[in-house]
């Protein structure tokens, strides 16, 4: 058995431009799943495998995200007066019970690999997750319990993957692996966004992660890569010669939701599924 998982990183400081005008003054990790913003799913995401310490890299106009987190006092109070006891406990469990959250600021948007490296002092020398909350992943057992169930039999970092179409290569982290086909298997390569002619596969790489501390040396000594920035595939692809990396398919569904059609695709698998409105609104996409 190796050691339990106990912290997720949760990069937040991107600028969410496919976004706007919405993300103009708020930050898209907020934009919400009929009523849930993408970053609470994640966080539950992140409890549900056992993980307490919540590590958000932060940058400017995140601040809703932090007041998110927070107890509301004034709101509570009032729902007590109010006598709302269900809203009242919806409140309070915004963050799941046991969960506490450290914010750390990257202070300019050098990429995904620097965003990772910001949270290295929290981190230290412990085996971690990464979150994207723009993956929506909707599945039983949660994707990140059952990568953390593969972490504590196997003890190596973790790439989170899905086949996708050869024509969206461009939009992943694309591996290949020892054995295709297999549910987990070992990573012999990775690129960052390859065009589709030059795709080594079409397995993709999606925002869920497990990695060892030592991707923080290797971030550390990065220069910048696609897009001038810290790519966090780079140093991935360094840690493959030193350490075995493993390519997890994950079960269940994936909703892009850093694109509009991913976005609305889970906000209608979501609403029919919605216990208070879920019923209506079936029935009305029925009848439009
Ligand atoms: C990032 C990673 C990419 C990965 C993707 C998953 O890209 O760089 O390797 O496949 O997340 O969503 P981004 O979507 O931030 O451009």
């Amino acid at each position: 058995m190796h050691p339990k998982l106990r912290k997720a990183v949760f990069p937040v400081a991107g600028l969410g431009s496919r976004f706007l005008p919405v993300t103009k003054a708020s930050p898209k990790e907020m934009l919400p799943i009929v009523d849930k913003p993408l970053i609470q799913y994640a966080v539950e995401e992140a409890a549900a495998a056992g993980i307490t310490q919540m590590i958000f890299v932060t940058g400017r106009n995140k601040r809703a995200i932090e007041d998110h987190f927070d107890k509301a006092h004034e709101l509570e109070t009032e729902l007590e007066r109010k006598r709302k006891d269900a809203l009242l406990g919806m409140v309070r469990s915004v963050l799941p019970e046991g969960a506490h959250c450290i914010y750390i600021r990257q202070a300019e948007p050098l990429g995904l690999g620097h965003a990772v490296l910001c949270a290295r002092p929290v981190v230290g020398d412990d085996a971690f997750a990464v979150i994207l909350a723009d993956d929506l992943m909707d599945s039983q057992p949660p994707a990140m319990a059952h990568m953390a169930q593969v972490f504590s039999r196997e003890g190596a970092s973790l790439l989170g993957v899905e086949e996708v179409p050869r024509d969206q290569t461009q939009s992943y982290g694309i591996v290949t692996v020892e054995r295709p086909g297999v549910d987990i298997a070992r990573i012999h390569g990775i690129v960052e966004k390859p065009k589709p002619a030059e795709a080594p596969s079409t397995l993709a790489v999606l925002g869920r992660y497990v990695l060892t501390p030592r991707i923080f040396e290797l971030l550390g000594e990065l220069t910048p890569g696609a897009g001038g920035e810290i790519q966090l595939t780079d140093a991935i692809s360094q840690l493959l010669s030193h350490e075995r990396v493993l390519a997890v398919r994950l079960p269940g569904r994936r909703f892009d939701c850093g694109s509009k059609l991913g976005y609305l695709q889970a906000t209608v698998e979501y609403g029919v599924r919605h216990p208070e409105v879920g019923r209506d609104f079936a029935r009305f996409l029925k009848t439009r």
